[in-house]
């Protein structure tokens, strides 16, 4: 058994350039900062920062933003790290494959699309709560079995509309209850990616500048409208409140390692990468507890709504066209999280497929789209269909599981590839190695314990079937099994 075996940087690297010429080397750190606050400002602010607030953290929720805020410039060190060492799409998964071995790699991988296809059906389900609110201040009303997440006639209860009592059509006494929007905006902007319609830069801008002016807007109105009243008390939930609200916002910080998957269109990536993962973080984290502090400063915190809190707090004091213009802006923003991540999936399926991990099928190419075709439907039907039929915290939660796992274990890596090559040129180093990785790993497992043990069971059970998998298919048929004789393709 060789589940060890690693392929060596080298043969990482003349991978990526014999697959990679053709791609234009032409973003630049100001790109990938924008690309990150793209990628990272979504569902976790406008939506999760609600149930936080309202339920786990009270006011404090500023101080488990600061604190996931903190840990993910730990985690995001190793990935500059290793972005400018390795600048090669896979981002996670390749970097373990050259430093942890194969079967590490398997596990980040598989334990990735837990970050990428539930994290996106969560962002679905935000934008759906955004959708729903929007029309609702048009006053146009969904019916609200067929716009919401819920897995219990209790928790649908609290999303009617106050007023009204609405019972979901029952089938057979199974109350049938669909997030049609959540799957219908998934399918959408599936059918534009096999089409082979990227994300241009220009795209990404105008929809982060959109982002940023409506955090802005909320954090300078909302100025006028905090009570410092309701900041007492700020510890409701004490400490522990505050890192249970960490380990469920974190959500909102997942998206930067994104940044490290576009290494190869990056002009000087070395310098460029690390630059554009931490700028990123930062404007994100600052932002973030600015939000937090108007928020909780202008709603009493147990009344903080939980579908769309950052609107409804200006809703709730009669400002009607303000609401509107954020459920506007967050709709945008969420839309274009969407897009990074059923975009991303594919990618990581694809490179899995190359190495023999997963089968061809996942790396088959569109003839006429030169699109990862098969591998980015899948994707999107799956996404769809767990959007349209599970609530958001479950969502979230499983989201953040498996990214802190994945997280952790890059912070491991750097550790490991600082024993093992020391020489490879790394034109960012992560400082005070191991204390900053061990650092990561501690504040991740900090935020993994706290979340609930239902989480860990569906996160065990997740990668059990990732290992068998792994132990019927993947070791036998990856290329660095001198058996296996399938042809590498060319990522799109
Ligand atoms: N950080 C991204 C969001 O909050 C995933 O939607």
């Amino acid at each position: 058994m060789n589940l060890f075996r690693t392929k060596s940087t080298e043969q990482i690297l003349s991978e990526c350039e014999s697959q990679h010429t053709s791609l234009k080397k032409s973003l630049s750190a100001f790109d990938l900062t924008a690309l990150g606050v793209g990628a990272i400002i979504g569902t976790g602010i406008f939506v999760l920062t609600g149930v936080a607030a309202a339920t786990q953290a009270g006011p404090a929720i500023t101080l488990s933003f600061s604190f996931a805020g903190i840990a993910c410039v730990f985690s995001a060190l190793c990935y500059a790290e290793f972005a400018s060492m390795l600048p090669i799409a896979g981002s996670a998964y390749s970097y373990a494959y050259a430093s942890s071995g194969e079967f590490i790699a398997w596990i980040i991988g598989w334990d990735l699309i837990l970050e990428y296809i539930i994290g996106a059906s969560a962002v679905a389900v935000g934008w759906s709560g955004y959708l729903y609110q929007f029309l609702q201040g048009l006053n146009i009303h969904l019916p609200v079995w067929l716009a919401t997440d819920a897995w219990s006639l209790a928790d649908f209860a609290q999303k009617n509309v106050p007023g009204q009592h609405v019972i979901p059509p029952m089938i057979l006494g199974i109350p049938i209850v669909f997030n049609l929007p959540a799957a219908l905006v998934v399918l959408l902007i599936t059918a534009v990616l096999v089409m082979g319609i990227r994300e241009s830069a220009r795209f990404n801008a105008t929809i982060v500048v959109i982002k940023i002016c409506v955090i802005l807007f909320v954090i300078i109105a909302g100025v006028f409208w905090i009570k410092p009243a309701n900041w007492s008390p700020f510890f409701p939930f004490g400490v522990v409140g505050i890192l249970n609200g960490a380990a469920y916002i974190f959500f909102a910080f997942i998206g930067f390692d994104a940044i490290s998957t576009t290494a190869e269109e990056v002009k000087n990536p070395q310098r460029d990468l690390p630059i554009g993962i931490i700028a990123s973080l930062l404007i994100c984290t600052l932002l973030y507890i600015l939000v937090c502090l108007v928020i909780t400063g202008m709603v009493p915190y147990a009344h903080i709504n939980h579908q769309a809190p950052i609107s409804a707090a200006f809703g709730d004091l009669g400002l009607t066209w303000a609401a509107l213009i954020i459920s506007l802006g967050a709709i945008a923003g969420l839309t274009s999280v969407l897009l990074v991540m059923l975009l991303s999936q594919p990618r990581i399926f694809f490179a899995m497929s190359r190495d023999g991990l997963l089968w061809p099928w996942f790396s088959k190419v569109h003839p006429k789209f030169s699109t990862p075709a098969n591998a980015t439907m899948l994707t999107g039907c799956t996404v769809a269909l767990i959007a349209g039929l599970t609530p958001i915290d479950v969502l979230a939660e499983m989201t953040n599981i498996g990214t802190l796992f994945a997280f952790s274990l890059v912070c491991l890596a750097v550790i490991i590839l600082r024993k093992k090559a020391p020489d490879l040129k790394r034109s960012f180093q992560v400082p005070w190695v191991p204390l900053i990785p061990i650092l990561g790993i501690l504040c991740n497992i900090a935020m993994m314990i706290r979340l609930e043990a239902v989480t860990w069971m569906r996160l065990i059970v997740w990668l059990v079937i990732g290992l068998i998998i792994y132990g019927f298919y993947g070791y036998k048929n990856s290329k660095l099994n001198t058996n296996s004789s399938q042809p590498i393709q060319k990522e799109p």
